[in-house]
């Protein structure tokens, strides 16, 4: 009979766990059947003449390597592999010890470093077992001997969206002892939030708490963290190898996880083939409408990945901050500045690293009496510069300013539709504080210096997690503002595959007339019926501020039963009060429509978290 993969979404990671656990011969025909796609005809003489073997030796080898099946070549090449082994001593750490690796990610970068870990620690001799925080029972901790967190920080200080639930449990009474779990984290954030690593941070101290012995110490990464994160890895993997014991034998051992590895994501140039404002000159706002070509073929991109857009900064900028830090003649400098520092954020730790370039006391008493963090909010790196100024050396600014990070936008196209492009909608971010007029660094790039003709460097950043439902299940998207951009995707997917689910969206704004963006793309859609609705709210058309969750209260009946029905939910946009209020609104709708009790209706959506079914991409 043949045994088909129980898993309905194949992740190849999963795949290869799966794989491990069953008897060897088993795992190469199952490897093989897959592998049997990429594999090309087998020449009939495979053995070059240049080999290092006699000519005779050549035609015998020849006549056994060119004949040869698939499966008899891969278990020649696992035997060959083994001789070899058995005639080093066996590594020390080839033991096959459990590991455990909890990752809790929400754009990727842990879950990423979490497959590497693994696939680091198998070869190292490990039996690694990777868990998404959005699936782990808690309770189910007490059993792991050895643990590797890796852990992201959202929000203002929040765990990502998919580990709320588990995280709430771990911090909670219903957490199990740890005592006999040696553990380490690793946190990731962003220095520019005021939480930093909070909740790797926390993590880490609860596990300790919890019994747990902590026997690789935390470090929190910025968001240049490969570096930093591939060191924490390797010290972690030796200190969680056993001790050294005999050798026991030989092992033969086909590494079957090179095969499973995701090709690396590649830097992608592309040509700024269109450019459009899509709001009106009347308009607040300023959102651009962006297509990409590339030069040849775009990022194999799905609907609802992002692209990450390296920007360079606002050469205006970069010289107000090499006039404030007499620096104004370096050239060298100003170009380095533009094209790779960050020179707009301002964390504490940009402070403290002032403080110990500078010695400035003014500064070093913000620091001690802990005012420094209120007064870095709302102002940036050229507010520290001129409110305490030391003449600053080249090294020293270059020192201050961190690495400058791409900034991710939601592609708002599928490939379906446009080929080899790829579609963003950017929100240009402007504000006053302070008495200053700022801009962000990315979004004013794209608006501002982008333009029909321009080259701009891209990186595919896959979001799996925010992908599609099968072709006949309705989806509900909820996407104000540039929140919209995944589902502009979304709909070109599902025309162009025919799709037959229902689809409805919830699109918001300022402005009717101002600020609808795509509007007419949204009536051609209902019109062919790739939508199937569509409720809208404009806050600032009316006295009172009308928002997309009240457009979802007031059609909650409907939006329940389509849930009922096995619907999708999708949030997109706004992290800090939108993708709050709209679940919030959505557990009430619960809590009214079905006559709930308020922690039942909770229960409610968090059981459309548990099945995928409510998904978040929000900023
Ligand atoms: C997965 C993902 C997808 C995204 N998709 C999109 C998208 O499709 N479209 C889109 O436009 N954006 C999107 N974003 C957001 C985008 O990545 C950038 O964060 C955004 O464009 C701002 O970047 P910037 O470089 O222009 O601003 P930055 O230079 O990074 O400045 C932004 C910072 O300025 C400060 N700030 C901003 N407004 C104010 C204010 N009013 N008062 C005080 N301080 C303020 C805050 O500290 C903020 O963090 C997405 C983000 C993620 C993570
Ligand atoms: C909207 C948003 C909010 C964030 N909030 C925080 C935060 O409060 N503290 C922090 O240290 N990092 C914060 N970060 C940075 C992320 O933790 C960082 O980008 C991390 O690498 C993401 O890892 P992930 O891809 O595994 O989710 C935030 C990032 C975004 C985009």
């Amino acid at each position: 009979m043949e045994r088909t993969h129980p898993f309905e979404r194949e992740s190849r990671i999963i795949f290869l766990f799966w794989l491990e656990s069953l008897p060897l011969e088993e795992q190469y025909s199952i490897w093989l059947s897959k592998a049997h796609q990429r594999v090309l005809p087998m020449p009939s003489s495979p053995i070059p003449r240049t080999a290092p073997f006699a000519e005779e030796e050549i035609e015998i080898l020849n006549r056994v390597v060119g004949s040869a099946s698939v499966t008899q070549r891969a278990w020649l090449a696992g035997f060959i592999n083994g001789l070899d082994a058995a005639s080093q001593p066996v590594s020390t750490s080839r033991t096959a010890e459990p590991l455990t690796i909890l990752f809790a990610s929400e754009s990727g970068n842990c879950e990423r470093l979490a497959a590497d870990m693994a696939k680091t620690a198998r070869k190292q001799g490990f039996k690694p077992t990777v868990i998404d925080m959005a699936d782990v029972d808690v309770a189910s901790l007490a059993t792991v001997r050895r643990l590797a967190v890796i852990a992201a920080t959202w929000g203002e200080g929040d765990p990502p969206a998919r580990a709320v639930s588990a995280y709430a449990d771990l911090m909670s009474e219903k957490a199990p002892r740890l005592d006999n779990l040696e553990f380490g984290v690793l946190a990731l954030g962003d220095t520019a939030y005021a939480e930093f690593c909070a909740i790797g941070k926390a993590i880490d101290e609860r596990l300790a708490a919890l019994g747990g012995k902590r026997v690789v110490d935390r470090i929190d990464c910025d968001l240049d963290f490969a570096q930093p994160a591939s060191r924490w890895i390797d010290q972690a993997l030796k200190v969680f190898a056993p001790p050294t014991r005999e050798p026991r034998g030989t092992v033969i051992e086909v590494d079957f996880t090179q095969h499973a590895a995701p090709a690396p994501l590649e830097m992608a140039e592309a040509e700024v083939i269109e450019h459009i404002n899509l709001n009106s000159s009347r308009s607040e706002k300023e959102t651009i409408h962006l297509e990409l070509a590339f030069d040849g073929k775009a990022p194999a991109y799905q609907p609802g990945d992002s692209l990450d857009l390296f920007a360079k900064n606002d050469p205006a900028y970069v010289d107000a901050l090499l006039q404030a830090a007499g620096l104004s003649f370096n050239d060298g400098l100003r170009i380095d500045l533009t094209d790779n520092r960050d020179v707009t954020t301002l964390s504490l730790r940009t402070i403290e690293a002032y403080a110990a370039a500078t010695g400035h006391q003014q500064i070093k008493s913000l620091l001690a009496s802990g005012e420094a963090r209120g007064w870095i909010v709302g102002r940036q790196l050229i507010d520290l510069i001129e409110t305490f100024q030391v003449p600053l050396s080249a090294e020293q600014l270059r020192e201050i300013a961190r690495p400058l990070a791409p900034r991710a936008y939601s592609i708002a196209s599928s490939r379906r539709e446009v080929g080899d492009e790829a579609h963003l909608l950017v929100s240009a971010v402007r504000y006053q504080s302070h008495g200053r007029a700022r801009k962000g660094v990315a979004s004013n790039y794209v608006a501002e210096c982008l333009k029909k003709g321009s080259r701009v460097r891209v990186k595919l950043r896959p979001n799996r997690h925010f992908a599609l439902p099968v072709q006949d299940r309705d989806i509900i998207m909820v996407g104000p503002g540039t929140g919209v951009a995944p589902f502009r995707a979304f709909l070109q997917e599902r025309r162009a595959t025919g799709a037959n689910g229902r689809s409805w969206l919830f699109f918001g704004d300022r402005r009717f007339t101002h600020d609808f963006l795509y509007q007419l793309e949204w009536q051609e859609a209902l019109k062919d019926a790739a939508l199937t609705r569509m409720d809208v709210a404009f806050s600032r058309d009316a006295p009172r501020k009308l928002y997309v969750q009240h457009r979802i209260w007031q059609h909650r009946r409907d939006l329940v039963d389509w849930l009922e029905d096995g619907a999708y939910f999708y949030v997109c946009g706004d992290a800090k009060a939108m993708a709050k209020d709209v679940r919030n609104t959505l557990a009430n709708a619960y809590a009214d429509v079905k006559g709930l009790a308020p922690e039942v209706a909770e229960q409610a959506v968090r059981t459309l978290e548990r099945e995928r079914r409510y998904l978040q991409d929000v900023y």
